[in-house]
């Protein structure tokens, strides 16, 4: 096993790889980045195409020794990408998909093109996406959506991009051959796995992967919302899945279980509460793990009570931020995640007016798990008509 340190989707990343590993696998099979598909697994069909340092190429061929100290952007890190965005609009429109099994690689191999071809030339795209096959559509709405996306960008004045990062020629990921030469003489250190705090153990600082800005209203003022803050139980309460075994301010303990579908995942640790002198603003940071999945996560919330109405009512920020490992990272889709954090901050918002007015909550909420699969449903009914009219990405 080599040491590998990368960078993937603007994240760095260190795990342990044999030399014969792909990039393919690696992604896949340690970042749980499935969203990179495998065909042929010999450099025929494209399906496996992600960036290296900007540069399409063939994961499935690619040693993933030879990409050490490079960049490497699957389709999820073009979740937020502009061109990526425009061409699923487009691939919608054009009906450019059908299966969707090669939708991933063509989608990276197109935006190469849409940054480098300074027209929208027919011949000139069908060449360009001709690494890529697709045994579905035929390829004509493929390459209609393409030119579109072209076509578009060049009459709003974007220009083309000669090179579009190419420094050298050879195959991509050559560059760093020699740097992983040098890593297997000197082995650098593997970064541990995320592991859960355990009890009494100090929850260290940590700088979030993922960070969500939300907030609500109560119609409670705000001294009363902070009191109720102070209660570690009546706050786990008013969390979907949340169990606690201590609600020892200094050292909480607890687990949440979260089902989607037919993953079940129960993360076991620890937090701790921490709170400004005038109990207005502060934070909840811990960690878990969940055995059976291999997933582990650091999170932190940090929220503050802003008066609203002359002090009548409240306005809850919250800012979320964390760092999800293992197999059920691969739902960490960040459009997705930022929906189902809404939904679950709307599920928490309601639960806390509920007990500030001194209602019962409803029956077994405590104990119940975090249904992600409704939750998740819940988004897909909410995205499906954008989706159909193709104005949204996924
Ligand atoms: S799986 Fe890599 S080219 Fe087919
Ligand atoms: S859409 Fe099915 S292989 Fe291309």
């Amino acid at each position: 096993m080599s040491a590998l340190a990368l960078t993937v989707n603007r994240r760095a990343v260190d795990c342990a790889a044999e030399p014969r590993t792909s990039l393919a696998d690696v992604v896949r099979d340690h970042l749980d980045l499935t969203g990179t598909h495998l065909g042929c697994e010999h450099g025929v069909c494209g399906a496996c195409t992600v960036l290296i340092d900007g540069v399409p190429a063939r994961s499935c061929i690619t040693f993933a020794a030879a990409c050490q100290g490079a960049e490497v952007t699957t389709i999820e890190g073009l979740d937020d990408d502009e061109i990526a965005a425009e061409l699923r609009a487009a691939f919608t429109r054009e009906h450019a998909l059908q299966c969707g099994y090669c939708t991933p690689g063509m989608l990276v191999s197109a935006r190469d093109l849409v940054l480098r071809l300074p027209d929208a030339d027919e011949r000139a795209i069908r060449v360009g996406m001709s690494g890529n096959l697709c045994r579905c559509t035929g390829y004509v709405g493929i390459v209609r959506a393409v030119m579109s996306v072209i076509a578009a960008r060049r009459a709003r004045g974007i220009a083309a991009e000669v090179g579009a990062g190419r420094t050298a020629l050879g195959p991509v990921g050559s560059g760093h051959g020699a740097a992983a030469s040098e890593t297997q003489a000197a082995p650098k250190p593997v970064a541990a796995p995320l592991a859960a705090p355990t009890a009494g153990a100090t929850i260290a600082d940590f700088t979030p992967s993922t960070i969500i800005e939300q907030s609500f209203e109560v119609e409670h003022p705000p001294r009363e919302v902070a009191a109720l803050f102070t209660d570690v139980a009546a706050v786990a309460s008013c969390l979907p899945g949340v169990v606690l075994s201590s609600d020892d301010p200094a050292n909480i303990t607890g687990e949440i279980r979260v089902q989607v579908g037919p993953i079940a995942a129960q993360f076991a640790g620890v937090a701790r509460l921490e709170r400004a002198d005038d109990g207005l603003s502060g934070r909840i940071i811990g960690g878990g793990q969940d055995r059976r999945s291999r997933s582990a996560t650091q999170g932190e919330i940090r929220y503050q009570l802003m008066p609203l109405a002359g002090g009548d009512a409240t306005r809850v920020e919250l800012t979320i931020g964390y760092t999800l490992t293992g197999l059920l990272a691969q739902v960490g889709r960040s459009g997705l995640v930022r929906d189902l954090a809404r939904r679950l901050v709307d599920e928490f918002a309601a639960n806390l007016s509920r007990k500030l007015s001194g209602q019962p909550s409803a029956p077994g909420a405590a104990a119940r798990e975090l249904d992600g699969l409704a939750l998740l449903l819940s988004v897909l009914r909410a995205r499906l008509p954008r989706w159909l009219g193709g104005t949204s990405r996924s």
